[in-house]
């Protein structure tokens, strides 16, 4: 096909996605329509917010324990990083694990991943990159490796709490198949805390995370020729304690309509569009998620308890 057409195809795929979440009683929208270019940018600023504590208290955790946490991986792995992945936090693997057999990039971009390889390839010539396009969130493969290759999947950045309880648990056995009896899981999951923390990471003072959320409603102008008005929506973060986590919604400051390619969408006053979940979870309630598949479990966090990194064997 040519790139015309799956631009065509790719977007009645998404129109059809929004109509449907945007129909149901609590309007939702995927929160994978965040990341568009300018979605991109904001989730890096996002990154370096004082109140986003996330992003730096994983990356102290893995400065500080690199050696323990390379050693308990091994020697000869193929790295497969899941949305990958030009991180610090990738680099510091690559830089301390010995005798690495490969690594192993997997995104549902190929237009990226290409970028990625390329990039990363300059910095290590000798490391053997193996580009995967794919949505990891469906069964895949893996390029073949000899038998004394441990296969490792790295899952960093929390986004284990954006998938729901039931996807999680789903995902969490999707790739137990795919590493096999011999593989292991590093993952990095955000921790329950107070509340107020909670809130202000998603609630920041500058708006950085208002202009994200509402960042979803200009995407959907653009791709799908909608006239979201965007000044008349507003960004909410609230903490749904029966379900440990901070949801954002959009708030609808009035009633109004909107059109997305012909069909009404009706909005109450004060009606909101669920955008994203944002899980949390205890050390208690990650090991029931990760038990059914892996029973080896390794945990490194920061001082004060913020975010934990496991090695799930
Ligand atoms: C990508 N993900 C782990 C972020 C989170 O914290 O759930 C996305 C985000 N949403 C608002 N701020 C950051």
């Amino acid at each position: 096909m040519n790139t015309a057409i799956l631009e065509k195809k790719a977007s009645s795929t998404m129109l059809a996605d929004v109509l449907e979440g945007l129909k149901k009683p609590q309007k939702t929208l995927s929160s994978k329509y965040f990341y568009d270019m300018r979605g991109s940018e904001l989730f890096e600023e996002i990154s370096d917010l004082d109140e986003y504590y996330l992003t730096r208290a994983e990356l102290g955790i893995m400065e500080k324990h690199i050696h323990e946490i390379t050693a308990a991986l091994g020697e000869r792995v193929q790295l497969v990083e899941l949305g990958s992945g030009s991180s610090l936090k990738t680099r510091l693997l690559l830089n301390h694990l010995d005798d690495i057999h490969s690594y192993v990039p997997v995104d549902i971009s190929a237009d990226f991943l290409d970028e990625v390889a390329i990039n990363l390839q300059k910095e290590y010539p000798d490391l053997n990159i193996e580009p995967v396009a794919a949505d990891y969130t469906q069964p895949f493969d893996l390029p073949e490796t000899p038998d004394d290759v441990t296969k490792i999947a790295y899952f960093p950045g929390s986004t284990i709490g954006n998938f729901t309880k039931q996807k999680a648990a789903d995902f969490i056995g999707l790739i137990a198949d795919l590493l096999g009896d011999e593989g292991g899981l590093l993952i990095g999951f955000d921790l329950i805390k107070d509340r107020q923390t909670l809130i202000d990471a998603y609630d920041d003072s500058e708006g950085v995370t208002a202009d994200f959320n509402k960042n979803i409603l200009i995407h959907l102008n653009r791709e799908l020729e909608a006239d979201f008005d965007v000044d008349q929506f507003e960004h909410k973060a609230v903490f749904n304690e029966e379900e440990s986590r901070i949801e954002m919604h959009l708030v609808s400051l009035k009633e109004q309509s909107v059109f997305i390619d012909g069909n009404h969408i009706h909005f109450e006053k004060g009606e909101t569009i669920h955008t994203e979940n944002s899980h949390k979870y205890s050390l208690e309630s990650f090991r029931e998620l990760t038990g059914p598949y892996f029973n080896k479990v390794q945990t490194w966090m920061d001082e004060e308890g913020l975010f934990a990194i496991q090695y799930l064997r």
